[in-house]
């Protein structure tokens, strides 16, 4: 039996292990921008440094201003490529917690599914990595390259503290490309590897107006509204369309070429049941543009969260003291998400509300990513995800951000491979997310072959 043919039994015999693993570590609430839930974030870092541990692997938990990463590796094979695994254990807010049929925090099978915040984004998909390693390691199986691994805590706060390291870091990290499992298959069944991404940009507006909350019928019509000033402001920043209105805002956007739109029309996607999907009757967009180039290579405005005033039972009639927006800008190759920022501070003094007072507060922002499609590390990606899945990837794009990635590719000076094990139903950041269990198993086997398919490479360059 080859060398890969014996793990890949190894992880077959271990699945239920495997699988016992992912709830564990899913049990686990490290919500990363939730400040009371610090130590169960510490908690989560403390159980992937165990993982290795466990398998002899050496590694480290790196500390950082905020949230620590678990860092990783096999050791150096002359001559052989080097990968390393990106991934976050840290996880999103779980409200609206009425909507969760399971617990976010008690990991359930339902037909088939893991559900349990973290399922898909990112534990249950950075772990197919870990298990595929660890399996080899701990079994005596050789590996044919040399695998690091960077499992951080902060990615779905921006990743702010990995950044400001990466430089820091750059020997340490050195490798030939990037693997990132955090996105998904393009349907199911057809699996896909992502070569592009958005960047992201968030903020806080802020709208100020009386010092308390104010008695409607004598106030109204003698202050402004805060709320309404906000609802103004925020609609001056996009049209009905969803084309946005920020002077500016599309100067560094580049256009689909033709043969990337040709070969995304050949994929088969279908408006009508991606609406039903998610519950609407039609959906919405820049006109011109199909649902996929509109989700991946164009830049959209939404508003994550909207509060003023009365939120409570029944009616009180108020004029809110103040009222506040949680939005986000997507973007896409080559726009600055630094640009972006100047130019919105401008458009709120250009469209100022009177008797009001507005701030802006920039959270994080990172640029839209495009990976090479032709890569050799693409090519053997390929391979190992057609024997492991039965089918041949796909070459997809996809709407999401993973802020750190373009750092990898300037700082590292490396390839980058995303290969999404996930689904698009996988409600992602929302209530009931889950995993596949047949993906997460798929997933293993897939990392495993990619190991094989990866160190052949070095013997053909
Ligand atoms: N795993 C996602 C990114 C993603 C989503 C990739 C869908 C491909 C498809 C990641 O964890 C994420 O949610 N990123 C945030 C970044 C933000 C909080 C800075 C995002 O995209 O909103
Ligand atoms: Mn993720
Ligand atoms: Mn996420």
């Amino acid at each position: 039996m080859s060398a890969t043919n014996s793990l890949l039994h190894t992880l077959d015999q271990s699945s239920e292990r495997h699988l016992q693993e992912l709830i564990q570590w899913l049990r686990i609430p490290s919500i990363s921008s939730d400040t009371s839930r610090k130590s169960e974030v510490e908690q989560a870092a403390k159980w992937v440094a165990d993982k290795f541990d466990s398998a002899g692997i050496p590694n480290e938990i790196m500390a950082t201003e905020r949230h620590p990463m678990v860092f990783a590796q096999t050791p150096k094979i002359d001559g052989a490529p080097v990968v390393l695994v990106y991934g976050h254990y840290d996880v999103q807010p779980v409200e609206p917690l009425d909507q969760w049929i399971s617990g976010p925090f008690e990991p359930t099978v339902r037909d088939g599914n893991l559900y349990a915040r973290g399922a898909t984004d990112d534990k249950g998909q950075v772990l197919t990595h870990i298990q595929s390693v660890c399996e080899a390691v701990a079994g005596g199986h050789p590996l044919p390259l040399q695998v690091k691994f960077l499992i951080e805590g902060e990615e779905e706060v921006g990743s702010e503290n990995l950044e400001r390291m990466l430089p820091e870091l750059r020997e340490q990290l050195a490798c030939d490309c990037v693997v990132i499992s955090d996105s998904g298959q393009y349907a199911d069944g057809q699996p896909a590897i992502t070569y592009g991404l958005r960047g992201i940009a968030t903020y806080e507006l802020r709208v100020d107006g009386p010092d308390q909350d104010l008695h409607s019928g004598s106030f109204g019509g003698a202050v402004m509204n805060p709320a309404v000033a906000l609802c103004h402001l925020l609609s001056s920043m996009v049209d009905q369309e969803g084309r946005i209105q920020i002077s500016g805002y599309y100067d560094n956007v580049r256009e689909l070429s033709k043969s990337e739109r040709q070969q995304w029309r050949a994929l088969p996607q279908d408006d009508d049941s991606f609406a039903r999907a998610i519950g609407v009757d039609q959906l919405f967009g820049e006109k011109g543009y199909t649902t996929d180039e509109r989700r991946w290579a164009r830049p959209t405005f939404d508003i994550n969260g909207l509060t003023a005033g009365h939120q409570g039972e029944g009616v009180k009639t108020i004029i809110p003291a103040t009222a506040s927006a949680k939005i986000s800008f997507r973007l896409v190759p080559d726009q600055d998400p630094r640009d972006l920022t100047a130019a919105l501070q401008q458009h709120i003094d250009d469209h100022a509300v009177t008797g009001v007072r507005c701030t802006l507060k920039s959270d994080h922002g990172a640029p839209g990513m495009l990976a090479d499609t032709d890569s050799r590390f693409v090519h053997a990606a390929i391979g190992a995800i057609e024997q492991a899945f039965g089918v041949k990837p796909v070459l997809i794009r996809e709407g999401g951000s993973i802020p750190i990635v373009t750092q990898f590719q300037e700082v590292l000076d490396c390839d980058c491979l995303l290969l999404g094990w996930g689904l698009s139903d996988d409600n992602m950041h929302s209530p009931n997310e889950k995993f596949r269990v047949a993906d997460y198993h798929r997933g293993i086997r897939a990392s495993a072959i990619l190991w094989e398919e990866i160190g052949k490479l070095n013997q053909t360059v």
